[in-house]
């Protein structure tokens, strides 16, 4: 049953694909740790002021041109590798306004340096995520860069959920294709059974329970919202997806309040074919720290989200290919099924966004353009597998030979206990002189 698109998409999120994203994590922006992505081509840092603030710059020193790789922090102090050139946050009534050098060379340019300021976006921390406001045009003075959307509009707790009693796991992902294609790819619930069931705990989810479900959207200003249900009724939501433009989805089972497991996933468009994930699995169960780091909880859920990943990559690759020759773009070629709904939605939805925002022509590239950017920022599996197979051993060491050496001294303990006991009783029995017969 083909979809109809025109009522369906009469209306729709009126943030496009500049705006709020989710780019890194607490945990992960470290105290005197420099952290290198890109939005839409252009190479960006992010970095902890002297105040353990974030800040995000563009990968580009004031002096020539060099990018922050190979630099250092010292005191919440960005330093260019080329010359030395240090960057610090000014406090202006209390905001930090500008990022400016206080030091190149020596003395002798000691004025020189105070007028010569980092081009920075927007940057906090909230909720263990560190997000910047993309807008395509860094400034020196961050007051120039002009915000449309609050922060809040994207944060889950705007949508009804409760996040603060959860505990969660989280992972890096990069690929190799367009952005889209991933979002594209979160939204599609068929393809869960059809294509990760191997890898999904339980039996409800496989190639064998595939079907069809009923498929509700609900659109607003702020945010779409699919909700699946069985189609004969028998029992409540098989799952819910939220979008949240630009880049974040949530994926979640029952009602909102009352979910006990809610997937985040944000979407980062590093640059072209160059996208980043950043998957993040709370979880209402399984809170007790202690029992989690004893049954490797953690690496468990790393490795499902690398093997679930790895499953879809070859198809993303290929439909950006396809998209890029033009075959999808033509919708007489693509023959949507009734549960593709959503998909269509936010489809239309980013193409009318790259019609209203132009993202990719505020920093263009051209088959001639270096791209030494785009490969050094492919980090994460599945685009990376030395990282995936670092995880594979890690598990193997980390489980394997220790249950093994478990299994040893548990053997050791229990012949060095019983055993003379047992010898004893089998001379008692003279099995000796009966295999000395033998003999
Ligand atoms: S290019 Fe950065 S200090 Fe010279
Ligand atoms: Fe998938």
């Amino acid at each position: 049953m083909p979809i109809q698109s025109s009522a369906e998409t009469a209306s729709r999120p009126n943030v496009g694909l500049l705006g709020w994203y989710a780019v890194c994590t607490t945990e992960y922006l470290t105290k005197d740790a420099i952290y290198y992505f890109s939005m839409f081509n252009e190479p960006l840092v992010i970095f902890r002021d002297q105040n353990y603030k974030p800040k995000c710059v563009k990968d580009f020193c004031r002096h020539r041109g060099a990018s922050f790789r190979g630099g250092d922090i010292k005191n919440g102090e960005i330093i260019c590798p080329y010359h030395g050139a240090r960057f610090t946050s000014s406090s202006v009534n209390g905001d930090n306004e500008t990022i400016t050098c206080t030091h190149i060379v020596d003395k002798a340019y000691k004025n020189f340096a105070k007028h010569v300021n980092l081009f920075q976006y927007p940057c906090i921390e909230k909720g263990d995520y560190i997000y910047i406001y993309y807008s395509g045009k860094a400034q020196t003075r961050l007051e120039d860069v002009k915000i449309n959307t609050p922060v809040d509009h994207i944060q889950p707790e705007a949508y009804g959920f409760e996040l603060e009693e959860k505990e969660y796991e989280q992972a890096f992902i990069d690929f190799k294709c367009d952005w889209s294609r991933i979002i594209e790819n979160h939204l599609d619930i068929l393809h869960i059974f059809w294509m990760h069931g191997n890898s999904l705990p339980g039996n409800e989810v496989n190639r064998k329970t595939i079907k069809s479900f009923n498929q509700t959207v609900h659109k607003d200003s702020k945010h779409l919202r699919s909700v699946y249900t069985e189609k004969d009724g028998s029992k409540d939501e098989f799952i819910s997806q939220i979008f949240i433009p630009p880049g974040r989805v949530v994926i979640f089972k029952g009602a909102t309040d009352k979910a006990r497991y809610i997937q985040v996933l944000d979407h980062i468009p590093l640059s072209n074919n160059r996208a980043r994930i950043i998957v993040r699995h709370y979880r209402a169960f399984m809170k007790n720290k202690l029992l989690c780091k004893l049954i490797m909880f953690k690496q468990r859920q790393l490795r499902t989200f690398y093997s679930i990943f790895s499953e879809d990559y070859l198809v993303l690759q290929t439909q950006t290919f396809n998209e890029q020759m033009g075959y999808m773009k033509q919708e007489k070629n693509m023959k949507l099924l009734s549960e593709d709904k959503m998909i269509k939605i936010f489809l239309d939805w980013h193409q009318n966004s790259l019609e209203t925002d132009n993202p990719w022509d505020l920093h263009p590239t051209n088959s001639n353009t270096n791209k030494i950017h785009q490969d050094l920022l492919m980090e994460y599996p599945p685009a990376n597998p030395h990282h995936a197979n670092k995880i594979r051993q890690f598990f193997k060491y980390s489980v394997t030979y220790p249950m093994l050496s478990l299994l040893i001294i548990f053997v050791t303990i229990i012949s060095l206990r019983y055993g003379p006991e047992l010898i004893s009783k089998t001379l008692e029995n003279n099995i000796l002189p009966s295999i000395e017969l033998r003999n």
